[in-house]
């Protein structure tokens, strides 16, 4: 039997808490960390058990300086380092550092918020929260901006494929790449833009959620761009947040996939554009505020590590 896979492939709930931590510099970290390994798996065999029905999870990814402070296993995934930005001639893909990220998604928030208190408890005298997004599912599962997402992720046995490393780097199969990034949305600018010029912008209708024929579609819109083809797919997760008073609404857009290359092609298609200089259309209403790469090794990898 092959390694346990975290709860990469599981469907969105309609809650997510998303946090980035970093270790604190000169102190030794390897204790704590052993004791969030052990805490994550304690947490979703909790949640399982006591509210079957709770849809509530919680994934835990380490970032390139982290894997090798902790003196995790070499060599490393193959995949995993410090992102790159993405510098367009219009836009850019920022870089930030991450040591360790937190994907708690669930039905209810109750679940949510105590499983991030616990793990702030435990990483809190050695590490530094530096994010933290409430996601909500919005509506029929809509963006902030009103267009569905996630219509096109892949279903069913797809998703394994798709989203857990395999024969392609054995040591760490049924792990993942992790790659996010907190966007930030001009909302008013997007609003002031007729529903048509909406639609134009992500290559779908709004209100049905349907893709526009390829003659239709502009060549600078999102789907046109981040579609790299059948076999290219990954796991968005993605979910909206917004907050009234520091006027900030936005995406956290979150992937998983079996290889991180598949994702940096769509962030050289949207940011750098094909051909270049024809870049996503989104970005105009939408700034990536952060941008980080993580490793997800398996529940079998945490399982060792604490134990
Ligand atoms: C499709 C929203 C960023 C990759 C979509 C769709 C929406 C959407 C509404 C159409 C429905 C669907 O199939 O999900 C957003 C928003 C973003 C964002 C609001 C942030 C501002 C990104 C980024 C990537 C990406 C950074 C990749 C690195 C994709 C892919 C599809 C998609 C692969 C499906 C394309 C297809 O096969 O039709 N997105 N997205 N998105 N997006 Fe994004």
């Amino acid at each position: 039997m092959g390694p346990e896979p975290q709860k990469v492939l599981d469907y969105h709930g309609d809650n997510a808490i998303f946090m980035v931590w970093n270790f604190k510099p000169g102190i030794a970290v390897k204790d704590s960390f052993q004791r969030v390994c052990a805490l994550v798996i304690n947490l979703n065999n909790s949640a399982g058990n006591r509210f079957p029905d709770s849809g509530a999870s919680c994934v835990m990814g380490i970032g390139h300086d982290a894997w090798l402070r902790l003196e995790l296993p070499t060599p490393l995934p193959e995949e995993l380092e410090n992102f790159a930005p993405v510098i367009g001639e219009k836009h850019t893909a920022v870089s930030t550092k991450g040591d360790l990220h937190f994907h708690i998604r669930g039905t209810g928030k109750s679940l949510c918020y105590d499983m991030a208190s616990a793990i702030a408890e435990v990483l809190s005298p050695v590490a530094t929260s530096v994010e933290e997004v409430h996601g909500f599912r919005y509506w029929d599962g809509r963006s902030i901006l009103g267009f569905v997402d996630g219509t096109e992720n892949p279903q069913g046995k797809d998703r394994a494929y798709f989203g857990l490393i395999g024969d392609n780097d054995p040591a760490y199969r049924g792990g993942s790449y992790l790659f996010v990034q907190k966007y930030i949305h001009n909302l008013a600018a997007f609003k002031a833009l007729t529903v048509e010029e909406q639609e134009k912008v992500f290559g779908r209708y709004k209100w049905d959620d349907v893709e526009m024929p390829d003659d239709i579609k502009p060549a600078n819109s999102h789907i046109a761009l981040s579609n790299v083809g059948d076999d290219l797919k990954i796991i968005r997760d993605n979910m909206p947040f917004g907050n009234m008073s520091t006027n900030e609404m936005g995406t956290y857009f979150i992937a998983y996939a079996s290889t991180f290359t598949t994702v940096k092609k769509m962030l050289d298609n949207m940011f750098i554009g094909l051909p270049p200089g024809n870049y996503d259309r989104l970005l105009d209403f939408s700034t990536a505020k952060t941008g980080t790469l993580f490793f997800v090794p398996s529940a079998t990898f945490l399982d060792n590590v604490a134990s």
